[in-house]
């Protein structure tokens, strides 16, 4: 019987790059997302080397999270990894000017869809025990704050303590946990981040040499098929032309 991974967010950026790999390596795939277009069309690229299940999933929405877990078919029921993917971040601008919708949205999803996720999918990834893994996808931006990331970050911190204190309880049931920190990488998260800007994703990227969509992929893949024994408790991961920058300071003009 093939490993089976189940992934949210599977329709663009990370998401889709890690279903691809996952493919490559003869796992079952449970993948999931809002945009139905996208995972049928996904779906059809990868059924031919493994079976497939799509699901249109709201993280946010627990009920509809819970119902899509139960109804998994025969065959992909035995989750091996779940994969923590989907997220966002909106609202660059500086916490004083953003909309208080913005700051629900991205707790809505960043936090309380990954909670119902991993409560839903728990259950199975016990059932697994030794060799099982949780893949929840951080950021940077969870350890280091930077001018206009408030709630985004705080979401991401949440990500990563929710990611240790998991392993503290999931310790005797062979159930891994990693927090992925990825850094600046090149996927649609800029053109949600500025609600549908081109111009200014193309100025984030193009400049520069990112991260891709496929070099977390591998990173994921690589933490999720570890020997049984070892845990990766957090990895962060930046491009070579990414650092820190000095402390600001606020002086008199
Ligand atoms: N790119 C970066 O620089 C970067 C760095 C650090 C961390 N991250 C994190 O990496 C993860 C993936 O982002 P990405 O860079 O691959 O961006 P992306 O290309 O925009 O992909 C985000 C994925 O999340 C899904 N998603 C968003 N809201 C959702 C919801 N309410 N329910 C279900 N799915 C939802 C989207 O699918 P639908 O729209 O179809 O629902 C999409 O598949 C996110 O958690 C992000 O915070 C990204």
């Amino acid at each position: 019987m093939s490993k089976v991974v189940f992934i949210t967010g599977a329709t663009s950026g990370f998401g889709r790059a890690t279903a691809r790999r996952f493919a490559e390596a003869g796992w079952s795939l449970v993948l999931s997302g809002r945009r139905e277009e996208r995972l049928i069309e996904l779906q059809k690229e990868l059924a031919a080397k493994v079976p497939v299940h799509i699901a249109v999933l709201d993280v946010r929405d627990a009920a509809a999270v819970q119902k899509m877990v139960d109804d998994l078919p025969e065959g992909f029921r035995h989750v091996r990894s779940l994969i923590n993917n989907a997220g966002l971040a909106l609202a660059p601008e500086p916490a004083q000017k953003v909309a208080l919708e913005d700051w629900h949205t991205m707790i809505d999803t960043n936090i309380t869809g990954l909670v119902n996720v991993t409560h839903a999918v728990l259950p199975k990834l016990l059932e697994t025990g030794k060799g099982a893994s949780i893949v929840n996808i951080g950021s940077v931006a969870g350890e280091w704050p930077y001018p206009g990331g408030h709630v985004y970050g705080a979401s991401k911190a949440f990500v990563k303590q929710f990611s240790y204190n998991l392993r503290c309880d999931l310790i005797a049931t062979g159930v891994r946990v990693t927090d992925i920190a990825p850094g600046m990488a090149e996927t649609e998260f800029t053109l949600v981040r500025t609600k549908g800007n081109q111009a200014a994703s193309d100025a984030m990227y193009g400049t520069t040499t990112p991260l891709s969509a496929e070099d977390i992929a591998e990173q994921i893949f690589y933490v999720a098929n570890l020997p049984d024994h070892i845990n990766i408790n957090r990895l962060e991961i930046m491009p070579s032309r990414q650092a820190w920058s000095a402390f600001a300071v606020d002086r008199d003009k």
